[in-house]
């Protein structure tokens, strides 16, 4: 399994893979994108987005195969590396992110978060699980 940060243009088969796990959103393909590789082809993907208040990682998946295995955990390393500041996310498995370094946060929720709920971003998500995080950069 090999992970990197890919290239402007090279983005459609992780895009691809995140629009078969239910994780795609507009503008994915345009965000810094960070794929694991197996054999060449796409197993998990992790992208940044530049909201103007905050950094969030965004779209965290892994093909059902290969799940269990580092993969996910590797890939918000590979991103909490390069990432040019604090980075925040909204979820509904805090444990999981707890497992990799982010606390869940009450005060000082960046504006971007409410916002979305009220878009079709959230849809289909239960609203009451979702939790605000944060990472700060070491
Ligand atoms: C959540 C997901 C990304 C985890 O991927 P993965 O590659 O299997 O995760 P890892 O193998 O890196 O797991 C790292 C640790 O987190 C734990 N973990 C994995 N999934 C978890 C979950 N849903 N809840 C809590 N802990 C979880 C693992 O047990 C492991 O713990 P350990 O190191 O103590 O053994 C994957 O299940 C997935 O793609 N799910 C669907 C999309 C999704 O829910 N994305 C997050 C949206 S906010």
């Amino acid at each position: 399994m090999r992970i990197r940060k890919i290239r402007p243009g090279e983005a459609a088969p992780a895009v691809e893979l995140a629009r078969t796990l239910g994780l795609d959103y507009p503008g994915l393909e345009s965000d810094p994108l960070w794929v694991a590789e197996e054999g060449g082809r796409p197993i998990g993907l992790v992208a940044l987005k530049k909201h103007p208040d905050c950094l969030e990682l965004c779209a965290l998946g892994v093909d059902p195969d290969f799940r269990g295995k580092g993969v996910a955990r590797a890939l918000v390393e590979a991103l909490m590396d390069k990432a040019p500041g604090d980075v925040h996310l909204a979820t509904i498995i805090p444990r999981f992110f707890e497992g990799c370094g982010f606390h869940i946060i009450k005060d000082a929720i960046p504006a971007t978060f409410p916002a979305k709920r009220e878009t079709s971003w959230c849809e289909g998500c239960p609203q009451e699980r979702c939790m605000v995080m944060l990472r700060t950069r070491q």
